[in-house]
């Protein structure tokens, strides 16, 4: 960091050097770490200026979500906007406030909310900023496990899945930050859970660390029905869907009567603009299975609920939370790109600065 004196001698750095990381240009597939470049940043004042909203955040950890793919391809209907070639990338991060002309942010705070992938952004209060209450819960966790994450595993399994105890529930991508916790939180419901993940380490996770009855390894099994039939006999109620594809399909095929799938993503599509075809959608009929979409965002109000039941389900250790931290603002292109080949065990978590 580079320092210059400010006029009142006490030695307050006033401009710095500011590392980001920039989107250089749209992509088809998944995200390569050359569509991304570290470049050193100009000089920037750490201050903001009067009468202009803004907030000027130091950022500590940012997150690396599969939905910032969907930011890095231009022609898509998406329900948010692509990222601009040339731009810094934005993502979920937590921070803490430098300097604000917003009087309900004040230097020294804490919060999370959607920032830069740079030391320093100026943000503002709309960018979906919070500031941080729970300050006894591990800092980058407002990011997974109080965050964005965590509030999709909570209100998808919750106010999509209709949860009934003894329910016999599947989870894909089960050891990632949304899936971890959709498990969790079935098993606190009462119900039988089943994960799938991509390695023998991750399905160890899953039976021995988050408490699954049963999980399996989807790359080494050559017939996923055979896979799901062997964990569930008799079939599966809910299936909380993370990946799409050939899972899905799979899944159609051994559900029960009256089962509810919810749609959460799309992560085994490689090329969304040419995706698979699902085959077993006749199942929907036959055993009135309702399959629905869903986006966290619609869900809101419930937010605040959210954040009082898992800080207590943590409190109580009923609920544990694995996170992948790497550490400097370059590794960030990487652990993104990881996200699409299974690199990361646990929520994908880029430590950027301590203070
Ligand atoms: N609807 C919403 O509001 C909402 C909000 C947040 C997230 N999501 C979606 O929820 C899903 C999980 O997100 P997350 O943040 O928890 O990510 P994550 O699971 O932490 O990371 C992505 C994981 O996806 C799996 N994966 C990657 N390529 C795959 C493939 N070809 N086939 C099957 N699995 C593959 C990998 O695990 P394996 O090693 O197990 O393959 C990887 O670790 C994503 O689809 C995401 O888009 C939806």
């Amino acid at each position: 960091m580079e320092k210059e004196r400010d006029g009142n001698g006490e030695g307050v750095p006033l401009l710095v050097e500011n590392k980001q990381i920039l989107f250089k240009g749209y992509i088809n597939g998944i995200p390569k770490e050359t569509d991304m470049e570290l470049k050193a940043g100009g000089k920037i004042e750490l201050r903001v200026a009067n009468g202009s909203s803004r907030i000027l955040v130091k950022n500590l950890y940012l997150s690396c979500d599969p939905f910032m793919r969907g930011r890095m391809i231009f022609s898509r209907a998406s329900y948010i906007p692509p990222f601009v070639p040339g731009s810094v990338i934005e993502g979920f991060g937590v921070s803490r406030v430098i300097d604000s002309d917003d009087p309900d942010f004040r230097p020294g705070d804490l919060v999370v909310g959607l920032t830069g992938w740079e030391e320093y952004s100026f943000i503002r209060k709309d960018q979906q900023l919070r500031k941080i209450q729970h300050h006894d819960i591990p800092l980058s966790y407002h990011v997974g496990l109080l965050g964005m994450p965590g509030f999709t595993a909570y209100a998808g399994f919750y106010e999509v899945c209709s949860p009934q105890k003894g329910d016999y529930v599947f989870v894909s991508a089960a050891s990632g930050a949304v899936g971890q916790l959709v498990g969790q939180l079935a098993k606190l419901h009462g119900c039988y859970v089943v994960g799938s993940a991509g390695s023998s380490k991750k399905v160890d996770i899953l039976k021995n660390t988050l408490g699954f009855d049963d999980a399996f390894n989807y790359k080494e099994e050559t017939d996923l029905n055979a896979a799901l039939k062997r964990c569930f006999p008799s079939g599966i109620d809910i299936y909380f869907d993370n990946v799409g594809g050939a899972m899905l399909d799979a899944a159609l095929l051994e559900m029960r009567v009256n089962g509810r799938i919810a749609i959460c993503g799309m992560v085994s599509q490689q090329d969304l603009s040419n995706p698979d075809g699902i085959r077993n959608m006749f199942c929907l009929i036959s055993k009135r299975i309702k399959m629905q979409g869903f986006l966290q965002s619609d869900y809101l109000h419930l937010f605040p609920q959210f954040v009082k039941d898992m800080v207590s389900y943590y409190q109580q250790k009923k609920i544990v939370y694995i996170e992948d931290m790497n550490e400097g603002l370059e590794s960030a292109p990487a652990a993104l790109v990881g996200l699409f080949t299974g690199k990361n065990i646990g929520k994908q978590v880029i430590l950027v600065s301590h203070e």
